[in-house]
């Protein structure tokens, strides 16, 4: 079927079901809450869904370990409620996108209990099986390190032979060699569209091709092997086919989580005449400023911030973006690029520079509130396999570093952007009437939606203010894209142009006051404000002193 691709013009917002809303008080987010909220999404203003797993689940990694890609999570519901939740989000022009986790499956997957049962049993190929190495078979088959720390391989007693995780060890990697799991792969999507969703966000997708003979890797400091199973040697022909299986034959969004894409290479896949996926999201922008977990947090840098942005904003037209700053993989993001004090200014100005940029945005849960992170995570606060797993082990075996771990996992822990939707100040902030399933942040009392309704200075009002606008606008969806002053250390300045109409944007990204002069193109034409994050901005551009984090969208 031709493809409308509706996605140039979505928002999207992403739910991380366990932290959302909870419906009957077990203290666990489930499909009945998101129901609840429907009209709280279309209010936003935004157009799309994209729900992390809601796929039955022992939760080993909440979800994104499955059991069976057919039906849904006990704690979550039934596939009854996901159909009356699909139809009430289709009911208010709200597409979904769900979550396709199928680098790996749970080890308490049917093909899992199967595969590992015998040698000659027929699902022993879809998974990837090796006998150890070493005089007695006891030396895992090659150094590649699992995401989640220590040996991608684990030893399994039945068989006296290894499987491959990249993940945890609940998280066996499927043999995506063998036909017979391709195809279980389609089918899987086939039913999931058939059932009307709009698509799917392909969870580690670049992992799933691993290099023939799994060589060992080379060395670097926190992850081994990376080079023989990222873009992998048949990668683009699996993902073509699954194109052609499933994905093509609906109206369809499929977006790739693309560990290890550069700009230089994502075109290969989202190239529209590649016939492989319409989007991805890049990791370039997030690594610079908070590389995923294993190392120390990074200093933000807007020049590089810019730099991969405008880079991005570069391709062809015949490739689409993913904006995004914040997901369930990060700690919030306020604090990475802002002060505090100025929450509000801060959010703000972040929901312009992104937003005005060519692609869809996306919105994590609480990102439209402002949630921002605890203050002091502690050890039982921990509900996240990667805290536990990282703290305990360096616990046992280097406690001298205990301190610097618990302070990197106090910036960085992907608890952080889990912990419960702040709905209220009431108990619990209204999330559930029971016991949460993990500890709220106590900010509740003063940042949550209740509270933001009231406040029409609000960073929700702003996100509803612009996303309207940012909806069906042409300029913004089919604008070019020019950078100013790349090497400014304090400012973004960029334009979209679109028929002769342009959006000048700034943002400043300093607590301190800045001069601002518009750049010749912009100087001695009508202008006219169109956004910004501060009372009381001059109607029209002209040099002027910048508060901090201020920014600003004026039309020419
Ligand atoms: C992706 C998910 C992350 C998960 C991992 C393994 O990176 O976003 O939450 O832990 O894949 O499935
Ligand atoms: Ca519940």
């Amino acid at each position: 079927m031709t493809k409308t691709r509706w996605y140039k013009d979505a928002i999207v917002y992403q739910i991380y079901p366990r932290s959302f809303c909870d419906s009957n008080g077990d203290g666990i987010g489930d499909i009945r809450g998101i129901i609840s909220k429907l009209d709280y999404l279309k209010d936003l203003g935004i157009t799309c869904v994209w729900l992390s797993p809601c796929y039955k689940s022992p939760n080993d990694d909440n979800g994104y370990d499955i059991s069976d890609y057919r039906d849904i999570m006990d704690e979550f519901g039934t596939l009854e409620d996901w159909q009356e939740m699909i139809d009430g989000m289709h009911a208010r022009g709200i597409k979904l996108v769900m979550d396709l986790v199928v680098n790996h499956t749970s080890d308490e997957h049917e093909w899992f209990k199967q595969s590992r049962s015998s040698k000659d049993n027929p699902y022993r190929d879809y998974y990837i099986w090796r006998p150890g190495k070493g005089k007695n078979g006891k030396k895992p088959p090659n150094n590649w390190t699992s995401r989640f720390t220590g040996s991608a391989w684990e030893y399994d007693e039945t068989t006296g032979e290894y499987y491959l995780h990249l993940f945890s060890k609940k998280q066996p990697d499927l043999n995506w060699d063998n036909p017979k799991v391709r195809q279980e792969v389609a089918d899987i999507c086939n039913y999931w569209l058939e059932k009307g969703v709009d698509g799917f966000r392909c969870d580690v997708i670049t992992y799933i091709s691993k290099e023939e003979g799994l060589p060992d890797g080379k060395f670097n400091p926190a992850i081994i092997g990376d080079e023989h199973f990222v873009v992998g040697p048949h990668f683009h022909e699996y993902i073509h086919e699954l194109n052609e299986r499933a994905w093509s034959k609906y109206d369809t969004m499929i977006v790739g989580e693309a560990q290890g894409i550069t700009v230089h290479n994502a075109h290969d896949i989202v190239d529209e005449s590649r016939g492989e996926m319409d989007c991805i999201f890049t990791f370039e922008h997030q690594t610079m400023v908070d590389s995923f977990l294993t190392t120390v947090p990074k200093k933000f840098s807007l020049r590089k911030w810019k730099e991969v942005f405008s880079n991005w904003q570069a391709l062809p037209d015949t490739c689409w973006n993913s904006l995004y700053i914040e997901n369930h993989d990060y700690s919030r993001a306020l604090p990475r690029y802002g002060k505090l004090e100025y929450r509000k200014q801060v959010a703000k100005m972040l929901a312009i520079s992104i937003e005005f940029l060519k692609g869809t945005p996306y919105i994590y849960q609480g990102q439209e509130i402002g949630m921002t992170n605890f203050d002091d995570l502690k050890r039982e606060d921990y509900r996240d396999i990667v805290s536990i797993k990282i703290y305990d082990a360096v616990k046992k075996y280097a406690c001298v570093f205990l301190p610097l771990v618990k302070w990197v996992l106090n910036k960085k822990a992907r608890d952080h952007a889990r912990a419960p939707m702040q709905w209220s100040a009431e108990k619990n902030a209204g999330f559930t009437t029971g016991e949460s399933w993990m500890p709220l942040n106590p900010n509740y009392t003063e940042i949550n939606v209740a509270e933001a309704e009231k406040d029409p200075d609000s960073i929700l009002h702003f996100y509803r203010k612009l996303n309207h606008f940012r909806l069906g606008n042409e300029i913004i969806k089919n604008g070019t894209y020019k950078q100013y002053d790349e090497k400014n250390k304090k400012l973004w300045i960029y334009e979209r142009e679109y028929n002769g109409k342009k959006y000048a944007v700034v943002a400043s990204y300093t607590d301190k006051e800045v001069k601002f002069v518009p750049p010749i193109e912009w100087q001695n034409k009508p202008s006219k404000l169109v956004i910004g994050n501060y009372d009381g901005q001059p109607e029209t551009l002209d040099a002027r002193t910048l508060k901090p984090y201020e920014a600003f969208v004026y039309e020419l």
